[in-house]
Order: structure tokens, then C-alpha cells, then sequence
């Protein structure tokens, strides 16, 4: 099969993302060229680490490159500032210069840990990500958003720091537990319905069959990177167009924190929901067709994802407190909720003008 390359233009810090099988069996190849010497620092998690970590760190032998590597503990609670703290002190004990290259291996956890930690290493190291789980391969190895989070809010500290390389291997998802992949197929449903109506239903026909179709998945890898990388080059540092990104986020978000980030409710998961109600919303602002919410509906749950905030387990907080938490979005403006709406499937939009009643109703108030 062949490996799909999409170029994300930003200029002097363009980039490559190379999708397909094998690439991390190919990992010295292809970053052997972006090496000033032959060794690279990985940064990776606990569990990746013992599945994917020695033939990667085999490929890279085989290309005459020396690595060393932190494994870091799986989950989300790393993205703290422990643990970027023993990242950045370990790549300086490994004695990393400003021409070398730190390497992310394994989920968006990692990605957005090491990619912080290259930002500010040395007042910058370059870095490639190896994303491992289908989220941080259609979704967040791309674009350049890096951090940790802070116990006051996730996400909260970070910097834009783009990667050098994506190496994207569709195989190392064949590890992925079946909930880490659904859930990372939130995001890829999310790209179909805020820009792409052709691609959902494509989905549709595709997505129940497509953890065993290689060739589908990583065609469906490729979509969802090329309209990322298509909005990060007109848009990198989210002025404008880029927020269309957070379809569905905003009620995620809100629902992420009223189960305290808990397994009870993964990110991609929220995702689905937040499509969903953003849908419902739309319709019942007069935006959109009356239809879409239910097709969007009917597609989540054909994935085995949740659509609705009753498909959470365990007792939520009522609308008006869930309002609240959306009041905490980096989308909010003036004390003013912004959020995407869409005017049918693939017709996503920013606005500010949220009906607060009908809002209301689509929580449950
Ligand atoms: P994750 O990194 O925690 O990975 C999920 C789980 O899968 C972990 O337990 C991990 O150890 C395991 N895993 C990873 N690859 C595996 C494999 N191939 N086989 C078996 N197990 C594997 O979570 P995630 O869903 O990849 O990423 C979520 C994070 O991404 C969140 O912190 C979110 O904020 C961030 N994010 C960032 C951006 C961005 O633009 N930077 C975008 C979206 C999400
Ligand atoms: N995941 C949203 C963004 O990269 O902008």
C-alpha cells in the first residue's frame, strides 16, 4: 500500500504528514534526513512503550541511529508540570542540543507533552511525532497545539510549537484498545460534519467496517489530515477559522469536566455527544435541517459511541450548571459563550449568537 503524504504549509516551518503502513518498521528512513547526528531522544508512555517502543527503537538501529527514550506513566494526569518537568530534565541528562530532534511516540497525551517540552528545551528543539492512537493521528500530532494541563483547567499552559515530521503508522492501531479507538473516531466523524458532507457519508457507508479495513482507515487518516492541515496553513494560531476544530467541544468540554476527566467520559467520546447536541441545537435554532441531528445520532451509535449526556454512566450536574461550565471555553470572549453551529452536515460556523432557552432544552433543562 502506499503512503499517503499530505504537506502542511506554514512556510519556513512547513511540514510533512506521511500516513501508511510499515512507517514505523521505516522510522530511520525517513527521519535520517532531518537528523544533524545520528541519535534521537523519544519521549513515549508506559504502555506504548512496551508495545511499540523496541521495533521503533530497532528501525531506528537498523538505520545507524542511536536512541534513548523516557517512558513516561499512560493517562492523562501526565500532562502535568511533574511530569513535563522530568521530560525537559531528562532530555537535558541526555544531553540534547538545539540541532537534535526529540521524538513523541505514542497518543495525543504524549504528543502535546513532548512538543511542549521541545518548545521550550534549549528555547527550542525541533521534534517528530510518531502518534499511536487514532486521535492524535487524525487530530492532535497535527497543527502544533503543545501543553500540559493545569489543575485549574485543561490545556491551560502550552505553546504553538509545530513538528518537524508526522509519522502516522496505521498499524500501530491495531493495538489500540476497541474504546480508545471509537473515541478517537469522535474526532474523525467531527471532521465529516464540520466541513465535509461527502466524507460523513462516506462514514456512514465505511466507519462500522473500518478498524479492519486498512485501506479505508487510512484513507479516512488522510481526509481527516488534509482538512486539518488545510485549516492550520490559513489559520495556525486560531484567529478564526481554526476554532471550526472544536465542533462539539464546547459541550465536550463541559461534560470532560463534570466527570472530573474521569474515565467515565474519554475526550472523543464527549466529542460524539458535543457533535450531536451542537446539531440539536442547530436545528432547533432553525439553522439546519431537522433531520441532521438524528443522522448524526444514528452514525454515533452505529460506532458504539454515546450521542446523548444521559449515555454518560453516573448522575451529571442540570443544565444551568453545565451552561456554567461551557462559561469556562478559551472560545468565550467578553464573558460572551461562542461555539459551532452548523447549518447543515459539513456546514459548520462560529458564532456568538446561542439561543440560551433552546440551549437549555438540548441539555435537558
Ligand atoms: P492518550 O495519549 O492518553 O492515549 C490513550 C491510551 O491509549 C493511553 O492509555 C495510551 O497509553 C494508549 N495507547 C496509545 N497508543 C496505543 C497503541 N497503539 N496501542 C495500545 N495502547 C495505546 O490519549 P489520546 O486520546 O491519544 O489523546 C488525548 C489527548 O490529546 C488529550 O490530552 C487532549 O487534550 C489531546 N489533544 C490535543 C490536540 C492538539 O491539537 N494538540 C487535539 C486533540 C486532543
Ligand atoms: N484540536 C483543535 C486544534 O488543533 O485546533
Amino acid at each position: 500500500m502506499t503512503i499517503d503524504t499530505v504537506p502542511v504549509a506554514l512556510g519556513e516551518r512547513s511540514y510533512e504528514v506521511r500516513i501508511g503502513r510499515g512507517l514505523i518498521a521505516g522510522a530511520g528512513t525517513h527521519l535520517a534526513p532531518l537528523l544533524t547526528r545520528p541519535r534521537v531522544a523519544i519521549l513515549t508512555d508506559e504502555t506504548v512503550a512496551a508495545i511499540h517502543l523496541p521495533p521503533f527503537v530497532s528501525a531506528l538501529e537498523g538505520a545507524g541511529i542511536a536512541a534513548s527514550s523516557l517512558a513516561l506513566p499512560a493517562g492523562e494526569a501526565t500532562k502535568s508540570w511533574q511530569h513535563l518537568g522530568r521530560a525537559v530534565e531528562w532530555l537535558i541528562g541526555e544531553k540534547v542540543e538545539r540541532g537534535d530532534l526529540v521524538v513523541a511516540l505514542g497518543g495525543g497525551v504524549i504528543g502535546d507533552l513532548a512538543g511542549f517540552a521541545a518548545a521550550i528545551l534549549r528555547r527550542g528543539v525541533r521534534f517528530a511525532q510518531v502518534p499511536t492512537t487514532l486521535l492524535a493521528q487524525v487530530d492532535s500530532s497535527v497543527g502544533g497545539k503543545t501543553g500540559i494541563n493545569s489543575p485549574q483547567g485543561k490545556n491551560l499552559i502550552g505553546a504553538f510549537h509545530q513538528p518537524s515530521l508526522v509519522l502516522a503508522d496505521i498499524d500501530a492501531l491495531a493495538t489500540l484498545p476497541g474504546r480508545d479507538f471509537r473515541a478517537g473516531y469522535g474526532e474523525v466523524a467531527k471532521y465529516g460534519l464540520l466541513g465535509d458532507a461527502a466524507f460523513f457519508a462516506w462514514l456512514e457507508a465505511n466507519g462500522p467496517a473500518l478498524r479492519d479495513d486498512p485501506a479505508a482507515l487510512q484513507h479516512a487518516v488522510a481526509r481527516c489530515v488534509a482538512m486539518k492541515a488545510g485549516i492550520v496553513a490559513r489559520d495556525e494560531t486560531e484567529q478564526g477559522e481554526r476554532a471550526l476544530l472544536n465542533l462539539g467541544h464546547t459541550f465536550g468540554h463541559a461534560l470532560e469536566s463534570a466527570t472530573g476527566y474521569s474515565d467515565r467520559l474519554l475526550h472523543g467520546e464527549g466529542v460524539a455527544i458535543g457533535c450531536t447536541l451542537a446539531f440539536q441545537l442547530s436545528a432547533r435554532m432553525g439553522l439546519c435541517p431537522q433531520e441532521d441531528p438524528s443522522r448524526v445520532a444514528a452514525h454515533f451509535a452505529a460506532m458504539g459511541l454515546p450521542s446523548r449526556p444521559c449515555d454518560i454512566p453516573g448522575d451529571l450536574p442540570d443544565a444551568e450548571a453545565l451552561i456554567a461550565l461551557m462559561g469556562q471555553d478559551k472560545k468565550v470572549v467578553d464573558g460572551k459563550l461562542r461555539m459551532i453551529l452548523a447549518r447543515g452536515i459539513g456546514q459548520a460556523f462560529v458564532t456568538d449568537r446561542v439561543d440560551r432557552a433552546e440551549l437549555r432544552a438540548v441539555l435537558g433543562g
